[in-house]
């Protein structure tokens, strides 16, 4: 007999079954169909509660549904949603102002998904080459770090190295160049050869997709100089890192650098609506003119408002201290469990990782379907490396409860 639903019309396996069939095969979920979310804990449409330690890959720092960001959505959707930009709107350029006082730069300029906004920094930048620093015409370069993840574009991947973003899907971008991360000296080294054509540096300050990979202390900051020494911009892809979710507001305030650019996406909604946004000081950002760059839907009232309370939740909850706070206090549970299947600990704030090291047959994927029987949604990057990332609005004691299932789970594996 089929299990009693609680949640929606439809159940677990046949959710599933209509999006194998009917939907092209991107990606490869956990077998776990969420129906319902609310702060940090989500349920499948059989009641089963979960806490959910992905938070839509750091988009959900708000926490599922938060009732201020709804509010938010439900009162400006029954009165404007969407105008295009060939006409002014009346939320558009009271969030523009909010947010740039948020973070501190002059102007943004909004766009809807992360990739979008990290096109837009990589247009902006050779903009910015060409008019203000004097790169000959079509000569700019970008560099990137490798292992990055900055999106799915074509001209995103062109700066991957990863062959499952790249495989099949070429010709790509010229001019893109990648350097090794965590490495200042090749930055130096490029840029001492390079500094006239190149334009930008385009990094994360940790790389979540590629496992959270947390740089040596100092690296943003001698990155930051290398750049200012070469009249190259710094471009921090703050799309996952941003927005409280590693203890500070933003990543590279741990180093107290101030990027030339800074792209933003994810929680800058609180995980509502797609809504991403490139910040950037006067110079750089009306080197672009109308009509050189947009979105039908970049900035559109719905995501303003939205926005704008998402982004008042974070400052109205304290969510970077309780990030900082939380994450010290996860990273230090994480060290003490005892397993042979624990290589590493590593994160800031609340974007932590385990490392795993395969035993007796089971890798990091084994884990998470473990840890989903127990009652707690993580995902694998890569074969051996689980993200650990709650939402930030995790109280103390559901935080206890997580970290019980996770040693528990871990400790019985093998
Ligand atoms: C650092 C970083 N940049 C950009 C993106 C792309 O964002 P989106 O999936 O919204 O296009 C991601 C997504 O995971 C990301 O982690």
């Amino acid at each position: 007999m089929a299990e009693k639903l609680v949640y929606g019309h439809i159940g677990s396996k046949e959710a599933m079954e209509l999006e194998e069939t009917y939907g092209a095969h991107n990606y490869h979920p956990l077998p776990v169909v969420i129906a319902k979310g609310k702060g940090a804990k989500v349920w499948d449409p059989e009641g089963n509660e979960y806490f959910d330690f992905l938070s839509a890959y750091s988009a959900v720092n708000q926490g599922h549904c938060h009732p201020k960001i709804i509010a938010a959505l439900t009162e400006q959707a029954q009165t404007l949603t969407l105008t295009s930009r060939a006409f002014y709107n009346n939320k558009l350029g009271e969030y523009e102002k909010f947010v740039t006082e948020f973070f501190g730069y002059d102007m943004v300029l909004p766009m809807n998904t992360g990739a979008e906004a990290v096109e837009t920094a990589m247009k902006l930048s050779r903009r910015w080459g060409y008019d203000v620093k004097g790169i000959p015409a079509n000569k700019a370069k970008l560099v990137f770090a490798e292992g990055n993840f900055h999106g799915r574009t074509i001209s995103i991947i062109s700066a991957s190295t990863d062959p499952d973003c790249r495989k099949g899907f070429g010709p790509f971008l010229p001019n893109i160049e990648k350097i090794a991360y965590n490495d200042p000296q090749a930055l130096e080294d490029f840029l001492k050869e390079n500094h006239a054509e190149t334009a930008a540096f385009i990094v994360e300050p940790i790389q979540g997709e590629a496992g959270v990979f947390v740089p040596d202390a100092g690296y943003l900051k001698k990155c930051y100089e290398i750049c200012k020494k070469y009249n190259v911009l710094f471009v921090a892809d703050e799309v996952q890192t941003g927005i409280a979710r590693t203890g500070k507001l933003l990543a590279c305030d741990h180093e107290e650098v101030k990027p030339d650019i800074v792209i933003l996406g994810k929680a800058i909604s609180g995980g509502v609506l797609p809504v991403s946004a490139v910040l950037a000081s006067k110079e750089i950002m009306l080197t672009i003119k109308p009509g050189e760059h947009g979105s039908t839907f970049g900035g559109f009232p719905l995501a303003c408002a939205v926005a704008k309370a998402a982004l008042e939740v974070v400052r109205d909850e304290n969510l970077t201290e309780r990030a900082q706070r939380l994450g010290e206090k996860f990273r230090a549970e994480m060290e003490k469990i005892d397993s042979p299947m624990i290589e590493l600990v590593r994160g800031k704030g609340l974007l932590n990782a385990v490392v795993i090291k395969p035993t007796e047959g089971k890798e990091a994927w084994d884990v998470c379907m473990k840890l989903k029987e127990n009652g707690l949604l993580a995902k694998p990057t890569h074969q051996h490396i689980i993200r650990f990332a709650p939402p930030l609005v995790i109280s103390e004691e559901e935080l206890d409860k997580a970290i019980k299932i996770i040693k528990d789970t871990i400790e019985n594996m093998v």
